[in-house]
């Protein structure tokens, strides 16, 4: 029986030195030493055993189970070792390893032109103003001083939705509104999206977009207008600007004119981006009418003011040298992302 339980201890430190899962460990404690176990099998047998033999066998016996128990014991602690190694190593994070690249989104060339127009006319002390991109003939037209029989209003010119709903040519709309609800002195801008029954061509699109602007005050005429947007051009061009006044017709100011800037690309002897002419017009303007005024309940006889509106794509195409305004619209991305 000493033999056996010899033999036992040997089988047993040789398959539990080989166990390399959980699993098969639970099978060997059952295998030695469960209830059913080969261990205890032979301590069931010992009442055969002779009174001198009992006490050695039993002490032998307790000795090969406490043997095996501890090999057990030790047995579980390395598989735990090596499961931990082996998650150790397959959850390892490479951090060297280049990642994923994210591509960066770049602001649209347009955004990039307004935010520099609000920045130079806010710090004149110009608020930024918004309006509807719908709007109601009358405040597109009628308290801008033209009248039913304007061509402006033609269905050639502008898209209207049934009544007198349209969607905004200018805005100029935004000037009639917000003298509604300020009184003077008032001092805004408003930048926003226009349309105009336009064929799509390289400078023409039913879509674009103008930034308006409006004050009135006591004593504003037009050697004001004149300052602010040769300081406004000087600011945006450089500070080398020159502009020229033209005069022009719209029907909301009086006088009326289009601005131009000296050419920042050849200081005006002519070149191709002001094609030959030294001068490139970005705006039209002049001073409030005073039907204008009138409509919107400020007396013209205190109060006076003047209006500008700039083409936002135009100055885009001039400062980052843009041939063609579709460009500003179709959304490649691999054209956008030169602008930032
Ligand atoms: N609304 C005019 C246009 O769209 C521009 C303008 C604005 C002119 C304000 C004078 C004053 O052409």
């Amino acid at each position: 029986m000493k033999e056996k339980l010899e033999q036992i201890l040997v089988k047993a430190s040789a398959e539990l030195e080989a166990a390399d899962q959980p699993q098969k460990l639970e099978e060997l404690r059952v295998a030695y030493l469960g209830k059913k176990g080969e261990l205890t099998a032979i301590l069931r047998g010992m009442g055969s055993l002779s009174a001198e033999e009992r006490p050695l066998i039993g002490a032998k016996a307790n000795e090969v189970r406490t043997a095996i128990e501890a090999m057990i014991a030790s047995a579980g602690e390395r598989i735990k070792a090596r499961e931990t190694e082996r998650r150790l190593a397959a959850e390892k994070i490479d951090v060297t390893v280049p990642g994923t690249p994210v591509r960066m989104g770049a602001r649209h060339p347009l955004t990039l032109v307004r935010r520099e127009i609000e920045d130079i006319f806010t710090s004149m002390g110009f608020s930024i103003a918004e309006g509807p991109e719908v709007e109601f003939g009358y405040y597109n037209f009628d308290a801008l001083n033209t009248p039913a029989n304007h061509p402006a209003r033609d269905v050639q010119d502008t898209f209207y939705f049934s009544g007198d709903m349209l969607l905004r040519t200018q805005t100029s709309s935004v000037q009639a509104r917000f003298m509604e609800n300020h009184k003077p002195p008032l001092r805004m801008i408003c930048p926003g999206a226009v349309y105009r029954s336009d064929d799509v061509d390289a400078t023409h699109s039913p879509f674009f977009h103008q930034i308006e602007g409006l004050i009135v005050d006591k004593n504003i005429g037009l050697s004001d207008l004149k300052g602010a947007l040769t300081q406004f051009s000087q600011l945006f061009f450089g500070p080398e600007t020159r502009v020229r006044f033209r005069p022009h017709h719209f029907p909301f100011t009086e006088p009326s004119a289009e601005m131009d800037v000296s050419c920042f690309a050849c200081g005006g002897s002519g070149c191709r981006l002001c094609k030959g002419e030294g001068w490139i017009e970005i705006l039209g303007a002049g001073v409030v009418h005073p039907n204008v005024l009138r409509m919107a309940g400020i007396d013209p006889d205190v109060y006076s003011g003047y209006a500008f509106g700039i083409g936002q794509e135009r100055l885009a195409l001039l400062k980052y040298k843009i041939d063609d305004m579709r460009l500003l619209f179709e959304n490649d991305t691999r054209f956008l992302h030169q602008f930032y």
